[in-house]
């Protein structure tokens, strides 16, 4: 039975979920683990202190015993970009070998200096050219170096390298929004430095964004305002302020710039000619608990928001947490579960 262990480096922890296909019937979710990492060891999604982060890693193996050292990786940070790109068409196999040599025009790094990637949109006829549309990933191999190796120097075995936008695209996309087709959903993995986009139109992505932006902004912002602790901080935010103090004001007028940004980005995908109806949002990840902004989301985006489950298909097996826990823990797997999803298909 195929099972594989998701490996997601955050910003704030680093965390991990093991996954188990039997040949029929759902996958199982069989062990989870999280360690928080020191402040700076990860900064917007890169890893800065590499002896930290191998020093965590080794803590998550240590603590929570997973069974194997093979793991699926995922990115998202500023060194990576997401293009829609259309090429002469070729069939898919051809493509990935011609790569290098079609698509320096379209990213901002050196294609020697870069790990490509791309997702076979469509297929498409242009003033009488046959055309792939291809949504183009290309990564800064110093970064992706940099990721491998720390998973090595924790004894791991780094096996897939995957973008944390699919990742989530995997475990959030719901059922019933595959099934339907025709409309899209948006999902959004809200971390602590970091926010994913992605539009989805039955499991296909047509659009993603990487944004630098997260909770940490807020929590920042509060101490800096109030001369408070990060403890402090970060409890402030998560609690039910009285409306109209400062620090409402502030977490306010914060949460109202990212939920700008989110409403920038999809306005910029709705502006696109062959974009797709977005019906829905789903969002995720620890940002996302910010009190209200569920709420403030759906009033900008003119659509329904819901919370995402990236367990909604799993089977829980003998994970070692009861469930509260497991709920209180759902919104920062989505990344984790959805690289370990992608390693067992
Ligand atoms: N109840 C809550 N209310 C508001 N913010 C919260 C709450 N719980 C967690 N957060 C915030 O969520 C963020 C952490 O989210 P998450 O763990 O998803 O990020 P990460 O994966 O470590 O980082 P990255 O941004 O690289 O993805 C922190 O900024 C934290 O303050
Ligand atoms: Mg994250």
């Amino acid at each position: 039975m195929p099972s594989a262990i998701g490996l997601d480096i955050g910003s704030s922890a680093v965390r991990a979920a093991q996954v188990t296909r039997p040949g029929s019937g759902p996958a199982t979710l069989d062990r989870l683990g999280q360690v928080l990492l020191p402040p700076g060891a990860v900064r917007d999604g890169e890893i800065a202190d590499p002896e930290a982060v191998v020093e965590v890693l080794k803590t998550l193996w240590k603590r929570y015993g997973f069974k194997g050292r093979k793991v699926a990786m995922g990115v998202a940070n500023q060194q990576v970009v997401v293009r829609e790109v259309d090429l002469p068409y070729l069939p898919e196999a051809e493509l990935r070998k011609s790569l290098d040599f079609q698509v320096q025009d379209y990213i901002p790094i050196p294609v020697e200096q870069a790990v490509l990637d791309f997702h076979v949109l469509a297929e498409h006829e242009v003033d009488g050219n046959r055309l792939s549309k291809i949504l183009l990933v290309a990564a800064a191999r110093g970064m992706v170096d940099s990721v491998v190796a720390a998973a090595r120097q924790a004894r791991l075995q780094p096996m897939l390298l995957d973008l944390d936008a699919f990742a989530m695209l995997r475990s959030l996309s719901r059922p019933d929004a595959i099934l339907a087709g025709g409309e899209g959903e948006l999902l959004v993995d809200a971390g602590a430095a970091v926010t994913n986009l992605v539009v989805h139109e039955a499991g296909i992505p047509r659009f993603v964004r990487i944004l630098l932006m997260g909770g940490n902004a807020i929590t920042d912002s509060l101490q800096a305002a109030l001369g408070i602790s990060h403890e402090q901080a970060e409890g402030m935010k998560a609690a039910d302020l009285t409306p109209g103090s400062d620090e409402a004001s502030l977490v306010v007028e914060r949460a109202g710039r990212f939920v700008d940004e989110i409403r920038g980005s999809l306005d910029y995908y709705r502006a696109q000619p062959n974009a797709i109806q977005v019906g829905r949002a789903v969002v995720s990840g620890g940002a996302s608990q910010l009190p209200g902004l569920r709420d403030r989301l759906a009033d900008a985006l003119g659509i329904p928001v819901d919370r995402g489950h990236p367990m909604q298909e799993l089977k829980i097996g003998k994970v070692g947490v009861d469930p509260d826990q497991l709920a209180e823990a759902e919104p920062y797997l989505a990344v984790a579960i959805g690289l370990a999803l992608g390693a067992t298909e």
